[in-house]
């Protein structure tokens, strides 16, 4: 019994390897006789291979970002720096586990725990850098002790950071001629979300009170319960025509989305922040009104309603408007952060050498 059954295993085993014989020198016969067919997908998959080589050598060759965290979890599609800004230097991930391969980590100092535990692990590799990302005024940025000198690039508002993010205008080579302004129904408009007095609104909110004493404003946002959908954002600004571009606190550079806005679609910001020479070093000087050049809250007003009856001296404010453009920005609370991540990004390829940042409190403070 013992025999007949290793016998037939053994007629089974020789079996199956003549099959796999038989159909190897099948498959290789055929490959034989017909060449063409043999050769033609080869050098298909060896270009496919060397096209996939250098996507695959493309994506090593980027300098890879890592977002430790994401700031205020508002998260959004990474490749919106693509889509959004045509941003592709760098690649972006929020993926920990690269962390000793990133080049760059991007630490957003709000989620910094008091006792830096939040902090990515030391030692950092050598080459990594560790970018400080901060888009708050120091008004509305807390110390928290022992980072002065853990960084290497700082991320923040300031023309003076390493990677300043600022919504910039661009300028155009053939004029435009053909803007019109859109069609006013109000005088003045505010859309205001935050009324917290220990976030320095203090100015801005006396200004404002003593403003409409004068003259009518329109105001909308989370602050006076009338909240505004994103849709509506800037047809209400372009409804108007002045919008309050008041700052929160006011500091060097400071000088947000709220300019942007109205500038994007046709709308006359009456500014308040830093001097008017700050403002100056970003956009025209003719694009705006300064609230400091007028001696009070009242002689503002009255100017107002002066270029609301004079459409000329009204429209002289969009002669920038030939040579520059203002692009809009993005509203949605998922988006407050695209574009100082995605600046990081574009940085991040661009640059490689060694840097070191100190004292940045002393920096950013005073
Ligand atoms: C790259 O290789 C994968 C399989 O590894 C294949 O599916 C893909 O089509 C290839 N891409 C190119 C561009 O050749
Ligand atoms: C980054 O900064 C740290 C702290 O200042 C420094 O020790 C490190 O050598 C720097 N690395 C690079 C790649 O610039």
């Amino acid at each position: 019994m013992l025999n007949t059954n290793s016998t037939g295993s053994l007629l089974c085993r020789l079996a199956v390897i003549l099959a796999v014989a038989g159909l190897i020198s099948l498959t290789f016969m055929s490959l034989w006789t017909s060449p063409q067919t043999f050769c033609l997908p080869q050098q298909l998959s060896r270009h496919h291979a060397e096209k996939n080589n250098s996507l695959d050598k493309a994506v090593v060759d980027k300098p890879i970002l890592l977002l430790w965290v994401w700031p205020e979890d508002y998260r959004f599609d990474l490749s919106d720096c693509k889509t959004i800004y045509n941003i592709d230097g760098c690649h972006l991930t929020d993926d920990r586990s690269l962390y000793s391969n990133s080049d760059a980590v991007l630490i957003f100092h709000k989620a910094i725990s008091e006792d830096l535990s939040t902090l990515p692990p030391s030692p950092r590799p050598p080459f990594q850098k560790w970018i400080w990302m901060n888009v708050e005024s120091p008004t509305n940025t807390q110390k928290i002790p022992g980072i002065e000198n853990l960084f290497n690039l700082t991320l923040t508002y300031r023309e003076d950071s390493d990677i300043p993010v600022k919504l910039q205008l661009t300028s155009r080579k053939i004029p435009d001629e053909d803007f019109e302004i859109s069609k006013k129904e109000k005088l003045i408009c505010w859309i205001v979300s935050n009324n917290l007095k220990w976030t320095g609104v203090g100015t801005r909110i006396a200004f404002f009170q003593e403003l409409s004493k004068h003259v009518k404003i329109h105001v909308y946002g989370k602050a006076y319960g009338t909240f505004l959908d994103y849709k509506d954002y800037f047809p209400t600004i372009a409804s108007c025509k002045f919008y309050l571009s008041f700052e929160n606190s006011i500091h060097k550079d400071y000088i947000t989305e709220k300019l942007n806005g109205p500038l994007a679609v046709g709308t006359v910001p009456v500014v308040l922040g830093p001097p008017r020479k700050n403002y100056e070093k970003f956009v025209p000087g003719d694009s705006f009104i300064h609230v400091n050049d007028f001696p009070d809250a009242k002689s503002l007003a009255e100017y107002l309603q002066r270029l609301d009856q004079d459409d000329e001296a009204y429209r002289r404010y969009f002669n920038w408007r030939r040579h520059f453009s203002a692009r809009p920005h993005l509203i949605l609370q998922n988006q407050k952060f695209v574009l100082a991540i995605c600046t990081a990004c574009d940085y991040v390829g661009k640059h490689k050498e060694y840097k070191e940042a100190h004292d940045i409190y002393e920096w950013f403070f005073n």
